[in-house]
């Protein structure tokens, strides 16, 4: 297949990396060429496919998702609105621990159905890749179901899913006030038995005040390093702990949330090559105004990756585009930025070499929008129209 007359925006060499009438040449799944239309060797073998001078991106990387989940936290919402903070709410049995209880309660079956309505506004958003947590479950038996829906969502739906063990996500009513030994006796035997069903891709954790101590998270991440696996973390939302420079220091992917971020958490982060995930929705739900660090993240180097963070209690949103336009209205990210925190510095953020960017080799994850420039995805509050996807190579 070649794409014709289209507005690329490659994301390659730092920025939008426009290509104005270019061509996209796929094979087997991989772009296989890429450039001004009229260099296109003569002779490529394919169907051609005239987008009319439509943007194509790579397909959208929404790399912080708590998508599988049952229950609502609508009457939450309430409450927040009527004066409770989100720490207030969850510490009265609220919040985290709220979806649990539902989520406990529904089969695999029941949370399959629950996710995947969400998952089809995601891709209507143009994602091609999402990261789905577990967390909701807090108990070896509902964490292990909760990331086979996500693996099962990866089946049923054009997308690729990339799963992760957050069972260190809230300390579950059954060991209220026993932190550790909910992390000694449930979620790190959990992480074990998800990795031996092949379950998880990465290790999460939530390090804050009203759920788990640095210390404790180390525990988590000893684990995850002795069963191979790479680690991320929500750090420094609501307070600073010094989770990001304790995840810097274990190598992780990136560190998440960071409203309460300091110097030296930047400092560890930028050398240890952390990815910041910037997560506007949440910001936006919790009506903080702590703004996340970014000009000294820039600044410092650090990459800087936006997500939706689509979960029922602190950013229940589905829309990558929307949190691409919150990130550069209330974080003032630039459209070009906020763009590469969704494609090429949201790959990083999950580790995945091969996309993110309309490169010859990579995995073949376009999204055709109903635009002529990639700014239209950051201007418009939710995006432009999308036109279709292309995921690996199969347009959808
Ligand atoms: O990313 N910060 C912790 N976890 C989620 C919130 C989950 C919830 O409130 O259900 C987040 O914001
Ligand atoms: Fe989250």
């Amino acid at each position: 297949m070649i794409l014709g007359n289209a507005m690329l925006a490659t994301m390659t060499a730092g920025g939008y990396g426009l290509v104005e009438r270019g061509a996209v040449a796929i094979a087997g799944g991989r772009i296989a060429w890429v450039g001004a239309g009229r260099d296109l060797p003569a002779g490529t073998p394919g169907e051609h496919i005239d987008l009319c001078g439509r943007l194509v991106t790579p397909g959208l990387i929404d790399c912080h998702t708590h998508a599988v989940f049952a229950g609502s936290r609508a009457r939450e919402f309430e409450l927040r609105l009527g004066g409770a903070s989100y720490e207030e709410v969850a510490r009265a049995g609220g919040g985290i621990v709220s979806t649990v209880r539902a989520t406990r309660a529904a089969d695999e079956a029941a949370l399959l159905a629950a996710a995947l309505p969400r998952v089809d506004r995601m891709l209507a958003g143009g994602a091609t890749t999402i990261e789905i947590k577990s967390g909701y479950g807090l108990d070896r038996e509902t964490e292990l179901a909760m990331l086979r829906v996500a693996r099962r969502i990866g089946r049923e739906r054009p997308v690729s899913v990339v799963t992760t063990f957050l069972g260190a996500h809230a300390v579950p009513p059954e060991f209220a006030g026993q932190a550790d030994a909910y992390i000694d006796e449930v979620a790190i035997p959990a992480l074990a038995a998800a990795h031996a069903e092949r379950l998880v891709d990465a290790v999460d954790g939530f390090c804050e005040g009203i759920a788990f101590s640095p210390g404790q998270i180390e525990r988590v991440f000893a684990a995850a390093k002795d069963l191979g696996l790479p680690v991320k973390l929500h750090a420094e939302q609501l307070s600073n702990t010094g989770g990001a420079a304790l995840a810097a220091r274990h190598g992780a992917l990136s560190a998440d949330h960071l409203e309460w971020l300091d110097a030296a958490g930047i400092a560890a982060m930028a050398a240890a090559g952390t990815v910041a995930v910037l997560l506007p929705g949440a910001f936006y739900t919790l009506r903080e105004t702590r703004l996340p660090p970014v000009a000294a993240l820039r600044a410092a180097g650090v990459p800087m990756a936006v997500a939706t963070d689509c979960n029922p209690g602190s950013s229940p949103m589905e829309s990558l585009p929307l949190a691409i336009n919150m990130a550069c209205t209330l974080f003032r990210l630039t459209p070009e930025e906020a763009l590469a925190g969704a494609t090429v510095q949201a790959a990083r953020a999950l580790g995945l070499a091969d996309r993110g960017r309309i490169s010859p080799g990579l995995r073949a994850d376009l999204a055709v929008w109903e635009a002529d420039h990639p700014a239209e995805i950051a201007y418009r509050i939710g995006g432009p129209p999308l036109h279709s996807r292309i995921v690996g190579g199969a347009p959808c």
